[in-house]
């Protein structure tokens, strides 16, 4: 292959929650980790693992002199902003960071002769899909410009990687929860949306109560299903995707998920399990552009990649997201 020894990986938003625990899994796994972020969304807590650049990927020059000095091999691109109803509010906040900065992104690496590319993509770009599970080839009908930045991301890959300008890794999170095992690193948001993040912020008495948004969808108890994927399974899918880019593989597009959903419900009954603490719930209308399931079809990743996840139990999810919460 002609690689230099050991590899080199950057990995934009590494400061953030997923980033953060793809850096750890990578440098322990021998590779060498350079971490691009501007702490405009994460506390600098996460940064224990690789070399700190704090960049803001809007400079396009500064990127493109990091890349030509340190050459690396494979960018993980994680930065992006990630508040879907902030994304409806504030449109040009999203299109301008996760499609303008990406497209810096991507230009520096063409002007450094960087090639292989693994992108951060997100279910949100099926919008409300038709059938369940959801197979990467479902139409792309993302409802919010938060699911719209990521497909345009997606389009914009697969015409550079058409025209032999790189090969590429589309990983469509489904929803990513869970922390590091050994409690080193955790989610660390500024503002913390998630279910399972939200509901053990309630169980801690952040929040007062918790909130189920609607109760009248068509699934068995009313609320919402979702595809939980344990972050360190996540971090684990990436190093597979790497590893297959730099073995030559072919650019794709793949769902991460465990193809298993869980219900609102079922998630604040287990969150009441692991805390002990019965904290309160509240049950409100719909919100706006929820499918009511969303859940992955997996086989490809499995068969692709090889995939075997090792954490794929919503209860281990939320105990060790629990005790990430309780020490922080
Ligand atoms: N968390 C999920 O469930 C989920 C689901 C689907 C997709 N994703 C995608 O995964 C990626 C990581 O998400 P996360 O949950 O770790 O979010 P996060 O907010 O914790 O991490 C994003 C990081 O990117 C950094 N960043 C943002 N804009 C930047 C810029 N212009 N320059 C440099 N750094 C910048 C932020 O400071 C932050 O540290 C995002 O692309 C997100 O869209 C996340």
């Amino acid at each position: 292959m002609g690689l230099k020894d050991p590899i080199r990986v950057v990995v934009t938003g590494g400061a953030g929650y997923i980033g953060s625990h793809v850096a750890k899994l990578l440098v322990k796994r021998g590779y060498e980790v350079l971490v691009i972020d501007n702490l405009a969304s994460s506390s600098g807590k996460n940064l224990l693992y690789g070399e700190f650049y704090p960049l803001d990927l809007a400079n396009e020059e500064g990127l493109c002199e990091l890349f030509r000095e340190k050459m690396p091999d494979v960018v993980m691109h994680f930065a992006a902003y990630i508040v879907v109803p902030e994304s409806v509010e504030h449109p040009l906040k999203y299109y301008y960071n996760n499609v303008g900065n990406t497209l810096r992104l991507l230009s520096a690496m063409q002007r450094a002769g960087i090639k292989n590319f693994i992108f951060s993509s997100s279910a949100a770009v099926y919008g409300i899909p038709e059938s369940i599970p959801v197979e990467e080839t479902a139409p792309l009908n993302p409802i919010s410009p938060y699911g719209e930045s990521k497909a345009m991301v997606e389009k914009i890959l697969r015409d550079m990687s058409l025209a032999g300008e790189l090969r590429y890794v589309s990983l469509r999170y489904f929803n990513v929860a869970g922390a590091d095992p050994e409690g080193e690193i955790g989610p660390t948001y500024t503002q913390p949306t998630h279910l399972i993040l939200r509901a053990l912020k309630t169980a801690k008495g952040e929040f007062p109560f918790l909130e189920i948004y609607g109760t009248d969808y068509p699934t068995p108890d009313g609320t919402c299903v979702r595809d939980y994927i344990h972050v360190m399974d996540l971090a684990e899918a990436h190093i597979l995707a790497m590893e297959y880019l730099l073995s030559g593989g072919s650019s794709e597009v793949l769902n991460c998920g465990y193809g298993k959903g869980h219900s609102v419900r079922e998630v604040v009954k287990l969150a009441k399990a692991v805390t002990g603490i019965d904290f309160e719930v509240r049950e409100t209308g719909r919100r706006p552009g929820d499918p009511p399931v969303l859940v992955a079809k997996v086989e490809k990743i499995k068969r692709v990649l090889g995939f075997r996840p090792k954490y794929e139990d919503l209860f281990l999810i939320i105990k060790h997201a629990w005790e990430w919460e309780r020490k922080n």
